[in-house]
C-alpha cells in the first residue's frame, strides 16, 4: 500500500472571475522508502500542493489517501494526530516558537505528543548534538542563524530523533 495516494487532486483559490487554479488536477503515490522531489518554477503550485499533502489545507476536487486512510474522512483532531505523528515538515519558514529555547522548541512536539517531559529533553538533547548544536540548547530562536534554526524543525519529529540521517 502507498503511503502517500493523491487521486486527482485538484486546487483552487477563490471564485468567480477572480479563482486562480493553484494546482491543476494531478495523481501521484508514494510508497515506503521513496525519495520524491517536486520541482517547477516559482507559482506553479508546489506548495499548495505539498500542503495538501500534509493536510495543512483541503484540495478543491479529488482525494487524499495517507496509509490508505482518506483523509477527507477525517476530524480536525484526526488530522492533528495524524500530522503529529505520520509528518515531519521542514517549512520554507522555521515556524519555531520565538519565545522558546532551541531545545524546548524540539522538544515542544514531543511533549504534544505526551512523550514525558524529561524523555522529551534528553531526545531533543540528542538530536541537537548531532547536528552540532548542542552549544545553542538555551538560545532563542533570534540567536541563531539561518541555517541553525532551519536544524531546529527538522529535528522536530518523534520518529527522526533516532536517525540522524533522516
Ligand atoms: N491562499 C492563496 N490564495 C490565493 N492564491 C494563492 C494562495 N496560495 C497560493 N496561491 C496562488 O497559487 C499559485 C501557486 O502557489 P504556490 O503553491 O505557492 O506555488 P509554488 O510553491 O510552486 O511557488 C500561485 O499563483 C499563488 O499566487
Ligand atoms: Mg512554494
Amino acid at each position: 500500500m502507498s503511503v502517500v495516494s493523491v487521486e486527482d487532486v485538484s486546487k483552487t483559490f477563490g471564485a468567480g472571475h477572480t479563482a486562480v487554479t493553484a494546482v491543476d488536477p494531478v495523481s501521484l503515490s508514494v510508497d515506503a522508502g521513496d525519495i520524491v522531489l517536486v520541482m517547477g518554477p516559482s507559482g506553479s503550485g508546489k506548495t499548495t500542493l505539498l500542503s495538501m499533502i500534509g493536510t495543512l489545507m483541503s484540495p478543491t476536487t479529488g482525494r487524499i489517501l495517507i496509509s490508505g486512510q482518506d483523509t477527507s474522512t477525517l476530524e480536525p483532531a484526526q488530522l492533528s494526530r495524524l500530522r503529529l505523528r505520520e509528518f515531519g515538515f521542514v517549512f520554507q519558514t522555521f515556524n519555531l516558537l520565538s519565545a522558546l529555547t532551541a531545545e524546548e522548541n524540539v522538544m515542544m512536539p514531543l511533549l504534544t505528543a505526551r512523550v514525558p517531559r524529561k524523555e522529551a529533553r534528553a531526545k531533543a538533547r540528542t538530536s541537537l548534538e548531532q547536528l552540532q548544536l548542542g552549544h545553542r540548547l538555551r538560545n532563542l530562536p533570534r540567536d541563531l542563524s539561518g541555517g541553525e534554526n532551519n536544524a531546529s524543525p527538522s529535528r522536530r519529529p518523534e520518529k527522526s530523533t533516532n536517525s540522524p540521517s533522516s
